[in-house]
């Protein structure tokens, strides 16, 4: 197919529940997306932070390959190597005690929400069901973590929501206090606030917060679907707030490209699913974990992470001293960029017209490149979005 027939298809069959850029990528390798015509693109988003090996890596291709060739799928009725073998790799480099296997981020919160609920019911009985969320943060777009969403917006049309979510706003440890009471069983952040525009959370807040749910045996849930496996610099960024959170939920970068999410239950909250309890028909897909296996494996290396912490440097040194920029947000290869006078929406527009890829979140330029782009492909796409912003 050529482009014009491929974005007619779309347009005529699949409901419009996205704006697109202009652009359909037919191939990629490490950084760099191919289009239909030929053109090239810098590639600064990894598919939203999915592709954290970049695109095509042979390594997570190898795996993933080898793995379809003998097994697809079992159903969760058997034991699968690659899902036990994954487990086994996220806690060692977590720390953490026990996985739950899902697809997605939304999917993962809802489990991370489950675990905080039943864990209270046990313990407590009935009425201790409350989860804390933050304002501007964002949960997924089921109907459950549209309502942990702390962000108004979100909170319409789709009535009746889930029950039981209460906002305070970041930062803010007398609303968090508040607001604590019997009836409440965790409180659910993002350390850095991805879709709510690149705001990290400030280091005090955190480790308050984390205290009061020690004090109270509540979850402090750290949804890090988007801050975690590398992104950030650290394996995951609960490790540079200085907390470790009950309940962990990833998603995003952990399959490489391929659709997973996974909830880190702590050793206090290891054994709170009996089976029946919770399950995914997809859950732990062997040749999604074999590929899940790869990117863990490459990524809780201490070298790559400095690597990441690295490139990271290099884009906020090239960027900052730009007149445009007012200011940079985020952590290791998690970049949001205020801009002084341009509109974040065209700047993406004509970045991907002069061959770069580059997301927006809110007012921002998010930047979610692969965590091992080569130093070439960083400074040629640095080279087009500075060419952009001076422009
Ligand atoms: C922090 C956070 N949580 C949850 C989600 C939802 O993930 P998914 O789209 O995989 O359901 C996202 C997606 O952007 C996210 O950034």
């Amino acid at each position: 197919m050529d482009f014009q027939t491929i974005k007619k298809t779309d347009n005529d069959y699949i409901a419009s529940t996205y704006g697109r850029f202009n652009v359909a990528i037919k191939s990629g390798k490490g950084a760099t997306a191919v289009d239909y015509d030929g053109k090239k693109y810098i590639d600064f988003t990894s598919g939203i932070g999915v592709n954290s090996l970049g695109w095509c890596d042979e390594g997570w291709q190898n795996a993933v390959i080898s793995q379809l060739k003998s097994v697809q799928h079992t159903s969760n009725l058997y034991y699968t190597e690659a899902g036990a073998v994954l487990a086994e790799l996220l806690c060692t480099a977590s720390g953490y005690s026990k996985v739950v296997f899902g697809n997605s981020g939304a999917e993962a919160n809802e489990c991370a929400i489950k675990a905080a609920r039943k864990y209270a019911y046990d313990k407590y009985g009935a009425g201790r069901s409350t989860i804390i969320t933050l304002v501007n943060s964002f949960h997924g777009r089921t109907v459950t973590t549209l309502s942990a969403t702390g962000q108004e917006g979100f909170h319409q049309y789709f009535y009746p929501f889930t029950e039981g979510f209460r906002y305070v706003k970041a930062g803010d440890i007398e609303e968090l206090k508040q607001n604590i009471d019997g009836s409440v069983c965790g409180v659910m952040v993002e350390f850095i606030q991805g879709e709510g525009g690149v705001c990290p959370l400030d280091a005090d807040f955190v480790k308050t917060a984390f205290e009061l749910c020690e004090k109270n045996d509540m979850a402090f849930i750290a949804d890090e679907v988007q801050t975690g496996i590398g992104r950030t610099g650290s394996f995951l960024c609960s490790e540079q707030f200085g907390v470790f959170p009950h309940i962990t939920s990833l998603a995003k970068g952990l399959g490489g490209g391929l659709p997973i999410g996974a909830v880190l239950l702590c050793e206090k909250y290891k054994d709170v699913f009996a089976p029946g309890d919770h399950g995914s028909t997809f859950g732990a897909n062997p040749v999604v974990c074999a590929g899940g296996c790869e990117v863990v494996r490459r990524i809780s290396d201490k070298e790559f992470l400095n690597g990441v912490k690295k490139r990271g440097e290099i884009i906020r040194e090239r960027l900052s001293g730009l007149n445009e920029v007012e200011k940079i947000t985020g952590l290791g290869m998690m970049i949001g960029i205020s801009l002084k006078t341009k509109n974040a929406k065209d700047v993406a527009n004509q970045c991907a017209e002069n061959g770069l890829l580059v997301l927006t979140a809110k007012e921002k330029i998010r930047l979610l490149p692969p965590l091992n782009i080569s130093g070439e492909e960083l400074s040629q796409g640095l080279d087009i979005l500075v060419k952009v912003l001076k422009k």
